[in-house]
């Protein structure tokens, strides 16, 4: 089953208004060329109508970094998936672990933002993944298991179809330490199995798993070309259209 390659950057709380557009015209011209892979940008909230309107007509889809799960009410300081779709946006990061971690997500909050985002039409991208006491304690693969239990309750054969899930050990995010291609290997081929013992075969060969952490141009390569590895979730070398799309490249 050939799965093409998805190359996501995410932004994280970098590039506001005035900055993210120049990055996304660079990315435009760095990527234009060697779109082997999807490829999708996530900036922070404020900047999306600029780095929509620098990508359109381009192919290359831009995500939000996270949503409320209500269509809208009164939640200070959120927005809904509709207000997202309705900026441009095609896809949605959900779970990361910097917001489980420092914003209180649970696996809980996290499956009602999937709902949410599949209720629009926004493809999710699902995040997962453990921390290094979790590893080094042997309790990796349950600890992924239970997050995709949790995140997923409730989805369905045709809305998995739209989901994109994303591997990111916690101990490899920002920290230079990239999980060995065996290592992410392993625990890609885990998320398949543990799908396939709860969805058909089909649309779990389909899905697409991105690894996360740590990945540049320099490592992009070995990743991608484990047979469970379907792209990546970009941090910091996403932040400069060279690097980045260096890493797309890798893809190919
Ligand atoms: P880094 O690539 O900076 O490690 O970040 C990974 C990440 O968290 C992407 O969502």
């Amino acid at each position: 089953m050939s799965r093409r390659k998805l190359i996501a950057g995410n932004w994280k709380m970098h590039m506001g208004p005035g900055e993210a557009g120049p990055l996304a015209q660079a990315i435009k011209k760095a990527v234009m060329d060697v779109m082997v892979a999807d490829v999708t940008v996530a900036p922070p909230y404020l900047s999306i109508p600029e780095v929509v309107a620098a990508l359109r007509h381009t192919g290359i889809q831009v995500a939000a970094q996270n949503l409320h799960w209500e269509s809208s009410g009164a939640y200070t300081g959120e927005l809904s998936s509709e207000m997202i779709a309705a900026a441009g946006c095609t896809q949605v990061i959900i779970g990361h672990s910097e917001r489980r971690q420092y914003f209180g997500e649970t696996d809980q909050t996290v499956n009602k933002k999937v709902h949410a985002a599949l209720r629009v039409g926004l493809a999710p991208i699902l995040c997962v993944g453990e921390t290094l006491a979790q590893r080094e304690s042997g309790a990796e693969v349950a600890v992924v298991e239970s997050q995709l239990e949790g995140g997923l309750a409730g989805i369905h054969e045709d809305d998995l179809q739209r989901i994109v899930l994303a591997y990111e050990p916690v101990w490899a995010i920002g920290t230079g330490k990239t999980a060995s291609s065996d290592q992410a290997q392993a625990m890609h081929g885990a998320i398949r199995s543990w799908l396939r013992g709860r969805y058909a075969g089909g649309v779990v060969s389909s899905l697409r798993i991105l690894y996360g952490g740590s990945v540049g141009p320099a490592n992009a390569a070995l990743l991608l070309s484990q047979p469970d590895i379907d792209g990546a979730l970009v941090g910091g070398a996403a932040l400069k259209a060279d690097s980045f799309a260096r890493i797309v490249e890798a893809a190919g």
